[in-house]
């Protein structure tokens, strides 16, 4: 079968979805609220897979189920459990000592593990990522959980002595923020929710979470272990429209910090609905057009495979994809002519397909938005390259590598989170710096060449532009101990394992002027452990 006849044939019909993929019909009725499994009875959201069916030649997208769409009324019950939880800094979680925190976490992690499968299979049927990148997604989650307990163990550990500085002795201590309201996006619903979401928790915060609009049901597995971990009221879920839950607890003025990945406008539209901005932390991770500049001498072996990579995984919806390359004048024929044969050799399937690569994409109205960025482009003048580009069949899209890009047209500056390779030449260096500069975004850049002099050239002024110079490399976000960050439109604060730590708390100190009162008092509170925070407990 060739490409083609492949991709009309491309969706299977319900029987023969391998038995160990099928997918019960979900019916989910349940929301943690304040420590209790609710069941909701009221309207209901259908999820519909990105994976179609072939129902006697009628392609539609399967139905994976429900879950609740809460109202207003549940968004502030699970702002009023929340805060009680917190209590000002006075509940049992924020009173709770490190090492507690830190048990309840590894009691919730050790109940994650026994949820993989399901949950695997869940992500691979709510979002259509392979069932390979779907395992990668749950396994890069359980370490960045078990890498953040071991990352706090030692920040406690270096908290956990006194300093004496101009006679004022001193303990200095991260404290929690208080309530945090937690929202991740649809193309890492378990991951990117998660390295906001734990850091959060055993920080000493109260969470409010609520998943994106495609990812909600493989949280459903773990409400229980959620409920079970932690004390009632410091995790609570939220589900339905983000104008209808969100703007309430925006509103309210008592949501203190802001963990949010997806795009500026609705951070912006959620920031502004805080009567008190300057009492609201901000963590956010949003857009994106990550470029990739392939100078005259570049490897185009090594180049083709991380422009590939760098494009195309997961279909192209990473905020760290290289979304558009700039490749010189002198290497274009042959860097173009590579770039198609390898891009039209890419598997494509069902996620369950094992070496699988591309997948089919959430929702009909995705593949619409693919196929106007192509017209647009080639009205304009563009070229799509490779022979299958932007052929498609119900959900699925072929990657399009679209030539020739112009600054008029919709690709060279719109975010196409999906599966087009954009590229346009240079001739000139300054003209890939130049975009790099007006852009609204400024993540990452991807720099492939092999001469050290040409490229240190590049990598001063870039690091001044975006937060990640990578050499002969795809832009990504990995590993999770390096900071994750970017300029302008693109974050606000910086996410690692540690930074996160650092992000949801706030550095706050016991000092007292030297004497021999106060010396006297300090020891006995340390000595008798009266306190949490004064205290010299190290964490083995
Ligand atoms: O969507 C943005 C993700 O943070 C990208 O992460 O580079 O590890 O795929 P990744």
């Amino acid at each position: 079968m060739n490409t083609r006849e492949k991709i009309s044939n491309f969706f299977p019909s319900e029987k023969q979805i391998p038995a160990e993929y099928q997918v019960p019909y979900q019916e989910q009725k349940e929301f943690l609220i304040n420590g209790e499994i609710r069941t909701w009875n009221g309207p209901a959201q259908e999820v519909l897979s990105p994976i179609c069916l072939n129902q006697d030649g009628k392609v539609t997208p399967k139905i994976l189920g429900y879950y609740p769409q809460l109202t207003e009324k549940e968004a502030l019950e699970a702002l009023e459990a929340a805060t009680k939880a917190y209590d000002h800094g006075k509940g049992p979680w924020p009173m709770m000592s490190v090492g507690d925190r830190i048990y309840c976490m590894a009691d919730f992690v050790a109940m994650m593990k026994k949820k993989r499968g399901e949950v695997i299979n869940l992500l691979m049927w709510e979002i259509g990522k392979s069932l390979e990148d779907s395992a990668r997604e749950f396994d890069r989650t359980v370490i960045y959980i078990e890498d953040t307990i071991n990352a706090l163990k030692a920040l406690d550990r270096d908290a956990s002595r006194f300093a004496i500085k101009s006679q004022i002795i001193a303990q200095v201590r991260r404290a929690p923020l208080g309530v945090v309201l937690c929202m991740g996006p649809y193309n890492y619903p378990l991951n990117e929710t998660f390295t906001t979401l734990i850091p959060a928790l055993i920080m000493g915060n109260t969470v409010i979470f609520k998943p994106p609009k495609l990812g909600v049901l493989l949280h459903r597995p773990l409400l229980e272990c959620f409920k079970k971990s932690f004390p009632s009221g410091v995790v609570n879920t939220l589900y339905g429209e983000g104008r209808t839950v969100m703007g309430p607890l925006m509103k309210s003025g008592q949501i203190d910090a802001l963990a949010f990945i997806g795009s500026s406008k609705v951070a912006d539209a959620l920031k502004s609905q805080h009567p008190m901005p300057h009492r609201l932390r901000c963590v956010l991770g949003l857009e994106a057009k990550n470029p990739a500049i392939i100078l005259p001498d570049a490897d185009l072996e090594t180049t083709i495979k991380e422009c590939v990579l760098g494009s195309l995984s997961f279909n192209g919806q990473r905020c760290t994809a290289l979304k558009i390359l700039f490749v010189h004048q002198s290497i274009e024929k042959e860097f173009l002519a590579k770039l198609s044969l390898a891009i039209e050799a890419l598997s494509f399937g069902m996620p369950w397909e094992k070496g699988v690569f591309l997948t089919p994409l959430p929702g009909l109205d995705k593949v619409s938005y693919m196929k106007a960025l192509v017209e647009d482009a080639t009205a304009q003048g563009a070229k799509v390259i490779n022979p299958n580009g932007g052929q498609s069949n119900g959900t699925f899209f072929f990657p399009a590598l679209t030539f020739g890009l112009k600054e008029t047209m919709r690709l060279y500056k719109e975010e196409q989170f999906g599966p087009i390779v954009a590229v346009t030449t240079y001739q000139d260096i300054k003209e890939p710096i130049d975009y790099m500069i007006k852009s609204n975004y400024g993540q990452q850049v991807a720099l492939f060449g092999s001469n050290p002099s040409d490229l240190a050239k590049l990598i001063d002024p870039l690091a001044n532009q975006v937060c990640r110079v990578n050499i002969n490399s795809q832009c990504q976000r990995g590993p999770d101990d390096y900071p994750f960050t970017g300029r302008k439109d693109s974050a606000e604060g910086t996410l690692s394992v540690s930074d996160a730590l650092r992000v949801f708390s706030i550095r706050t100190m016991v000092a007292a002027k030297e004497s021999d009162l106060n010396r006297d008092i300090i020891n006995d509170i340390v000595r008798q452990r009266r306190s949490q925070f004064l205290s010299t407990d190290f964490i083995l």
